[in-house]
C-alpha cells in the first residue's frame, strides 16, 4: 500500500480546470453547474458539490458495502501493485492500455471519462498521450487523492488537464451526451444488482458517436478465483450464482459475474450495441496465485516480457478469460 497519502500535501483548494465547469452536472437533475467560491451549484438544486483539495467532491452513499470495502482498504494501489512482478495487476495492465490504445478517440478535445478510476492506472496513459480533458471519477476519494499526489510529484503540468470527481457511478455529477469514450475497467460489476444503473449512466454521459470500454468479471474466470482461494466449497457456491466473494475471510466484499452471453444481454438492454468482445486471459490469475504461493523463482521473473507477449495474444484470441471487454456504442434510434 502506498504510504504517501497526505490530503493535505495539496493546496486545499488548488483551483479546477479551466474546462471543469464545460463537464460536470447536477448528478439529480442533470443542468449545468458553476462554482462559487468552492462550492458547485446548480440553479435549480442549489449546492450539488463542493471543491476540495483539488477534487470536486458530490455526495457518495459509503454505506453501499463495495464503496465502504474499498474505503475500509483505503483505496486502489493498483499503481504499486502493477510495479511487482507477477502481481495481477502488473500482468493485466498492460493488456488493458493496450485496449485504451486501441480506442483513442479523434481529437485530444475530446472527453475521455474513467469510471471508478481507483489511483488511476487507465487514467494515466490519457495525459501522457495528451488527452486534454481527462475524468477521472471513483467514489473513495483516498484513491483519487493518491492520483493527485502522484500527479503533483511526477506530472505536476498534467493537473490542467484531468478533474478528479469523487462520486458515485450511479448518480455521475457529468453532463449528458458530452462524453467520446467511457471507460470502466473493473468497476462496474462493484454495483451487484445496481449494474443497470451504472450502464444506464455511462449511456447518458455518451456522445451518440461516443464509445463504452467496459471489463466485467467472468464468470469462469471468477469459478477459477473461488476454487483456488476458497477451496471446492466456494467454487461450488458460485457454479449455482453469480455471486463473487474477494478478500480475507473476516472481511469480504460482493460483487458480480457474467457470461459473454449475460453481460452482452446487459448491454443491449441499456440501449448499447456491443461492437468487440475480447477479454484478460485468466492466466493472471494464476500467475498471481503462483506467485503468491512462493512457486515463482527469479528465472520465472527474467521470462516476464514473454509471458506478457503470450498474456496479449490470449488477449485477442483466449476463450478462458478472468475479464470479459467489451467495446460499446449507444444504439441507433436507443434511449
Ligand atoms: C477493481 S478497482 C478498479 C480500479 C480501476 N478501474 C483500475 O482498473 O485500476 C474498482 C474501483 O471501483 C470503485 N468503485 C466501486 N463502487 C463504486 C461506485 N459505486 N462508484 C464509483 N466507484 C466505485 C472502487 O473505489 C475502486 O476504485
Ligand atoms: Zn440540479
Amino acid at each position: 500500500m502506498a504510504t504517501d497519502f497526505h490530503i493535505a500535501t495539496a493546496p486545499p483548494h488548488a483551483a479546477p480546470p479551466a474546462w471543469a465547469t464545460e463537464v460536470l452536472a447536477c448528478p439529480a437533475c442533470h443542468s449545468p453547474l458553476s462554482r462559487h467560491e468552492w462550492s458547485l451549484r446548480c440553479a435549480r438544486c442549489g449546492t450539488a458539490g463542493r471543491w476540495e483539495a483539488g477534487i470536486a467532491r458530490f455526495g457518495v452513499q459509503d454505506q453501499d458495502p463495495s464503496i465502504a470495502w474499498y474505503e475500509a482498504a483505503g483505496g486502489t494501489c493498483f499503481q504499486d501493485r502493477a510495479q511487482i512482478p507477477y502481481t495481477m495487476s502488473s500482468l493485466d495492465t498492460p493488456v488493458y492500455h493496450s485496449y485504451l490504445q486501441r480506442n483513442q478517440p479523434g481529437s485530444p478535445r475530446d472527453i475521455v471519462v474513467d469510471l471508478g478510476a481507483g489511483d488511476g492506472r487507465n487514467t494515466l496513459p490519457w495525459l501522457a498521450w495528451g488527452y486534454e480533458r481527462v475524468v477521472a471519477v471513483d467514489a473513495v476519494v483516498a484513491s483519487l487523492a493518491r492520483l493527485r499526489t502522484h500527479l503533483l510529484h511526477e506530472h505536476p503540468d498534467w493537473l490542467e488537464r484531468v478533474l478528479l470527481v469523487h462520486a458515485d457511478v450511479r448518480r455521475l455529477p457529468l453532463a449528458p451526451a458530452s462524453v467520446a469514450l467511457a471507460v470502466a475497467i473493473e468497476t462496474l460489476y462493484y454495483l451487484n444488482e445496481d449494474y443497470a444503473l451504472g450502464l444506464g449512466e455511462c449511456r447518458r454521459i455518451l456522445r451518440e458517436d461516443g464509445r463504452l470500454l467496459t471489463a466485467e468479471r467472468c464468470w469462469e474466470g471468477a469459478l477459477l478465483i473461488h476454487l483456488l482461494y476458497g477451496g471446492v466449497p466456494a467454487l461450488c457456491q458460485l457454479a449455482d450464482s453469480r455471486d463473487v466473494w474477494d478478500g480475507p475471510a473476516d472481511r469480504r466484499v460482493r460483487s458480480r459475474c457474467f457470461t459473454e452471453e449475460e453481460v452482452r444481454g446487459e448491454l443491449s438492454r441499456a440501449s448499447f450495441e456491443v461492437l468487440e468482445t475480447k477479454g484478460v486471459s485468466v492466466l493472471s490469475v494464476v500467475l498471481g496465485y503462483l506467485r503468491g504461493a512462493g512457486c515463482l523463482n527469479a528465472d520465472d521473473e527474467k521470462r516476464q516480457p514473454q509471458v506478457r507477449q503470450c498474456l496479449q495474444m490470449l488477449a485477442d484470441r483466449g476463450a478462458l478469460r478472468k475479464a470479459h471487454v467489451i467495446l460499446a456504442r449507444p444504439a441507433r434510434g436507443g434511449a
